[in-house]
C-alpha cells in the first residue's frame, strides 16, 4: 500500500499533505510516453516492485462491466427534485465540514487506486499512465477545492466601511447545480466538476457522458462513503437528451459542462429561454490548439512535445495539439524527425504497460477520425500514418496543410496538421490562429524571448505553454480553460473556479 501511495505522488508535493513525507520517493510512471526510457523488454521503471505491485492488484480488481439503464426523464426529474431538498441541509452545514468530506473522498480514491485503475481502463481504454494521471489529478481537485473552499467559503469577510457600520460579505451555495462531463476525463472532470458545486454548498444532479456512466457510478458512491449526504448529490445516467431534461428543469440554480462548443451552445439557449431567475453556465469546450515552432527551437525538445501533445491519450485530450506551425527553414527536418518519433509509438491493449496509445473511445469516434483521415489523403499532404490493430484504434497521423484554414473543426483524436510559415509572415500565422475564434491551449517553441512575448500578448488563449508539451495541467499550478469559443471560464483547478459556483450577500448592519 505504501508503494501504491508513492506511485501516485507528485513529483513535487504541490497539493500539501502532511502524510507525503513520510513516503519514500518513487519515479513517477508518467515518462512511460517518454522513448527513451524503454528498454527492450518494455519500460525501464525507477522502481519495478512498485509497479509490478501495482499491475498484479489492477488485474485482480473485478470490475463490473453490465450496462447500466439510463434514466427516465421522470428520474431525472425527480433528482433534481431530492437534491432541491438535499441542499437545504448540504447548503448549511459549515465550509470545515464540506471541505473534510472532499478530504476523505481523495484519501478513498488513493486507496482505492486499483479499483479505479482498472475501471478507468477497461471502461474508458485508458493507459496506466494516463489513468494515474487521472488519478492524481481527480485527488488534487478534491484537496484543491477543500482548501480554496476552506478560505472562501470558512469565514465572512469583513468590508471597510464608516464607523457605526459594519459591513460583512458571505459566499453560498445557489441550490441545485447539474454538472455534465465528459468521456475523456470521465473521474477528474466529472470529479471537479461535482466537487467544486458541492464545496460552493451546492446540491448536484452529476450526468456524465453515456460512454462512461461506471466510473461516475463509483465516484458518487464514493463521495457518499466520504460524507457527502446521499440527497446532495445524485447520479443520472443518460445521453444528451437525459441532459436537456435537466438543463430544461425550472428549479436548477446552476450548469457546469464540459464538452463540445455546440452543446455548449445549446445549453446556453435552454438556459436563457427559461422563465424564472437567470441561470449561470460555466462551460468548458474544445479547441483547435496551435504550436509554433520557429528556427532557434530545440528540435529534439520539439519532437517530444508535439508527440507526446498530438499523440498522448490517442488525441482525445481538449488541450492536444492539432495545428503545428513549423518555421520553413527547420520544416523538413523537424517533420521528419516527429514522424521517426511517432514511429516509435506503440499502439494497442491499454492494459499493457508498453502500449502508447489506447483504443478511441467508441466505434463512432473512430469512423468520424477515419473520415477525415480519408479526406486528409485528398486534400494534403500525408508525412506519416502508423498502423493500429484492428478494433477501435486509430494510428497516429501526421498531414502537412497548405495553409491552417483548412482545418475548420477540432479532430479529436491523434491526427496531427502541420503548416510551414516563413519567419516574416509569423503575423499571419497568429492572425489564422485567432481566425479559429478558439483560445484553449498554445504551445511556443522559441528561444527568441520578443518572439514569445509576441505571440503570448497577441492571442487570447486560456493555457499558453513555452518549450514544454502543452497537455497534462496540474491541478492548483496550470489552472485550465480557454476563452472565446473554448469556453466561459473560470479555470477548473483555479483561485476563481468556486466563487462562480456561489452567491454573494452583503450585509450591512447600523452598529
Ligand atoms: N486538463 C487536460 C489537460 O490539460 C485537458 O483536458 O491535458
Amino acid at each position: 500500500r505504501v508503494a501504491m501511495t508513492a506511485l501516485l505522488q507528485r513529483p513535487a508535493d504541490i497539493i500539501a499533505k502532511p502524510q507525503a513525507a513520510h513516503h519514500p520517493k518513487i519515479p513517477l510512471p508518467r515518462d512511460l510516453f517518454a522513448p527513451e526510457r524503454r528498454n527492450s523488454r518494455g519500460v525501464e521503471f525507477g522502481e519495478r516492485a512498485a509497479l509490478d505491485h501495482l499491475l498484479a492488484e489492477i488485474a485482480a480488481e473485478p470490475t463490473d462491466l453490465t450496462p447500466i439503464a439510463d434514466a427516465t426523464p421522470e428520474q431525472a426529474n425527480a433528482a433534481v427534485a431530492a437534491a432541491r431538498t438535499g441542499f437545504a441541509a448540504w447548503s448549511r452545514t459549515s465550509a470545515g465540514t464540506r471541505a473534510a468530506a472532499l478530504e476523505q473522498a481523495a484519501h478513498l480514491l488513493e486507496q482505492r487506486a486499483p479499483h479505479f485503475i482498472a475501471l478507468l481502463q477497461r471502461e474508458g481504454g485508458k493507459t496506466l499512465d494516463d489513468a494515474l494521471s487521472e488519478l492524481r489529478e481527480a485527488a488534487d481537485f478534491c484537496r484543491y477545492y477543500a482548501a480554496q473552499g476552506r478560505k472562501l467559503f470558512g469565514t465572512a469577510e469583513a468590508m471597510p466601511g464608516p464607523t457605526g457600520e459594519s459591513n460583512v460579505l458571505t459566499l453560498r451555495g445557489r441550490g441545485v447545480f447539474v454538472a455534465i462531463s465528459p468521456w475523456n476525463f470521465p473521474l477528474a472532470i466529472f470529479l471537479g466538476q461535482v466537487t467544486a458545486a458541492l464545496m460552493a454548498g451546492n446540491s448536484v444532479v452529476a450526468k456524465p457522458a453515456e460512454q462512461t456512466p461506471r466510473i461516475a457510478r463509483e465516484a458518487v458512491r464514493l463521495l457518499h462513503e466520504a460524507g457527502v449526504p446521499a440527497n446532495a448529490l445524485h447520479l443520472v445516467t443518460g445521453d444528451g437528451r437525459i441532459g436537456a431534461v435537466l438543463t430544461a428543469h425550472s428549479d436548477i440554480a446552476g450548469v457546469v459542462f464540459t464538452g463540445s462548443t455546440e452543446v455548449a451552445r445549446t445549453i446556453n439557449r435552454t438556459l436563457a429561454a427559461k422563465d424564472g431567475p437567470i441561470v449561470p453556465l460555466i462551460a468548458e469546450t474544445g479547441g483547435i490548439n496551435a504550436m509554433i515552432a520557429d528556427a532557434t527551437a530545440l528540435p529534439e525538445q520539439v519532437t517530444d512535445d508535439v508527440v507526446t501533445s498530438a499523440f498522448r491519450s490517442a488525441g482525445q485530450r481538449c488541450s492536444a495539439l492539432r495545428l503545428l506551425f513549423v518555421q520553413e527553414d527547420v520544416a523538413d527536418r523537424m517533420i521528419e524527425m516527429i514522424a521517426g518519433a511517432a514511429r516509435e509509438l506503440k499502439i494497442g491493449n491499454p492494459s499493457d504497460v508498453a502500449t502508447h496509445i489506447g483504443p478511441v473511445i467508441d466505434n463512432e469516434a473512430k469512423q468520424r477520425l477515419d473520415a477525415h483521415i480519408a479526406r486528409m489523403k485528398t486534400e494534403a499532404r500525408l508525412h506519416f500514418a502508423g498502423s493500429a490493430p484492428a478494433g477501435c484504434f486509430v494510428a497516429p497521423h501526421i498531414f502537412e496543410l497548405a495553409d491552417a484554414g483548412k482545418l475548420t473543426e477540432e479532430v479529436f483524436g491523434p491526427v496531427l496538421h502541420v503548416v510551414r510559415y516563413r519567419a516574416e509572415h509569423l503575423e499571419r500565422i497568429l492572425a489564422a490562429i485567432a481566425r479559429t475564434g478558439y483560445g484553449l491551449t498554445l504551445g511556443v517553441h522559441s528561444r527568441i524571448d520578443d518572439t514569445v512575448d509576441a505571440i503570448v500578448e497577441r492571442l487570447s488563449v486560456g493555457n499558453v505553454y513555452v518549450n514544454r508539451n502543452m497537455i497534462g495541467a496540474v491541478v492548483g499550478v496550470q489552472p485550465f480553460g480557454g476563452n472565446g469559443l473554448s469556453g466561459t471560464g473560470p479555470k477548473a483547478g483555479g483561485p476563481h473556479y468556486l466563487a462562480r459556483f456561489a452567491t454573494e450577500q452583503t450585509v450591512t448592519i447600523n452598529t
